[in-house]
């Protein structure tokens, strides 16, 4: 497996959650290592992730003794726990400082003590905060919002340990990831789904205009592969993003040409903390890592709809 060799257990902390049953997939299917999954189930869902594809340990992130016994013989961690959210951290900053940037900081620490030295943290593009110009690396950070100062922090521990404990971490900022086994998500791909699916009104807070970098999960997670397993990530943050802008307005559009059908749109006043156009530049993850965004939105979208069809046709 050459690249992938040093590599026999992986933990996904959140392993239960949206991106988290994903990515316990995608890797049972790409790679040969054991996967372990440690989870709180404060949003994810036990069922996403069955016993025939992971342990999974149900505790507390930031629990010193859940996360000893569920490091104990692990080779590396994708760490995705966290509070997530820009509005409820705005709502609610301390509780968004418990479970984001302190509990990032003990699970590092629980790694530097296990000699766990693999590291992949899931930042966020609200890191760098409302840029008002295409994300790259070098823009200086200035989060808008608690989830964001919260993920920076994260990446700053991240580049610290590598530098002060040569451990393998790498901060991927993730742009608005959409996929299956996104049922508890509120974001607008799940919502506008939801929404068409039952023949509700779509609700859009804004104008309309407003833009995002939207990345189907599978092509995330590959990205969170190359992270893991390449020497050049060590310490390194990259975008992780299509390079690819849409609008909300061209979202929905899509999104009813993938149902099948439209609906009544109900405008509200837009929310405060949330930036108005986002698209990252992603020069430095295909070219450093060899990263490269495979499925179209339209294709991905489709392939989204297909499993809220399936759920939501018959009542859970
Ligand atoms: N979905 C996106 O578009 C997006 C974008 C940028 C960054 N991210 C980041 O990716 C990660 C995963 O996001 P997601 O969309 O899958 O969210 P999610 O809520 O579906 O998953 C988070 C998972 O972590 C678990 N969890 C939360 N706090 C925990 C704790 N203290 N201990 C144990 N488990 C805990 C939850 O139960 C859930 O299963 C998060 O760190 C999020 O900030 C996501």
């Amino acid at each position: 497996m050459g690249h992938l060799d040093g590599i026999r257990s992986v933990l996904i902390t959140g392993g239960c959650g949206f991106i988290g049953a994903n990515l316990v997939r995608f890797l049972r299917a790409e790679t040969p290592w054991e996967v372990r999954v440690l989870d709180n189930l404060r949003t994810g869902r036990r069922e996403y992730v069955t016993d025939d594809l992971a342990q999974v340990h149900e505790a507390d992130a930031g629990d010193a003794d859940a996360l000893r016994t569920a490091l104990d013989g692990v080779d590396a961690v994708v760490h995705l726990a966290s509070t997530t959210g820009v509005l409820p951290s705005v709502e609610d900053p301390a509780m968004d400082f418990d479970g984001n940037p302190a509990t990032t900081f003990r699970i590092l620490d629980a790694c530097r003590r296990s000699g766990t030295e693999r590291f992949v943290f899931a930042s966020s593009g609200a890191a760098l905060g409302d840029a008002g110009t295409v994300l790259h690396e070098n823009l200086p950070p200035r989060p808008l919002s608690p989830y964001g100062a919260g993920k920076l922090a994260g990446e700053a521990y991240c580049a610290a340990f590598a530098g002060s404990f040569d451990m393998h971490t790498v901060a991927l900022r993730f742009s608005n990831v959409y996929g299956p086994f996104s049922m508890h998500k509120q974001n607008a791909i799940p919502n506008f789904i939801k929404a068409l699916l039952r023949r509700e009104a779509i609700e859009i807070f804004g104008d309309g205009q407003q833009s995002r970098d939207f990345i189907y999960v599978d092509d995330l997670c590959r990205g969170i592969m190359l992270a893991l397993t390449s020497p050049a990530a060590k310490g390194e943050v990259f975008q992780l993003a299509t390079g690819i802008e849409t609008t909300i307005a061209e979202l929905v559009t899509l999104i009813g040409d993938a149902v099948g059908s439209d609906q009544e749109i109900v405008y509200h006043p837009r929310r405060s903390g949330e930036v108005y156009k986002s698209r990252a530049d992603i020069s430095k993850v295909t070219g450093t890592l060899g990263y490269e965004p495979n499925v179209p939105l339209s294709e991905g979208l489709s392939r989204t709809v297909e499993w809220y069809r399936d759920r939501l046709a018959a009542p859970a």
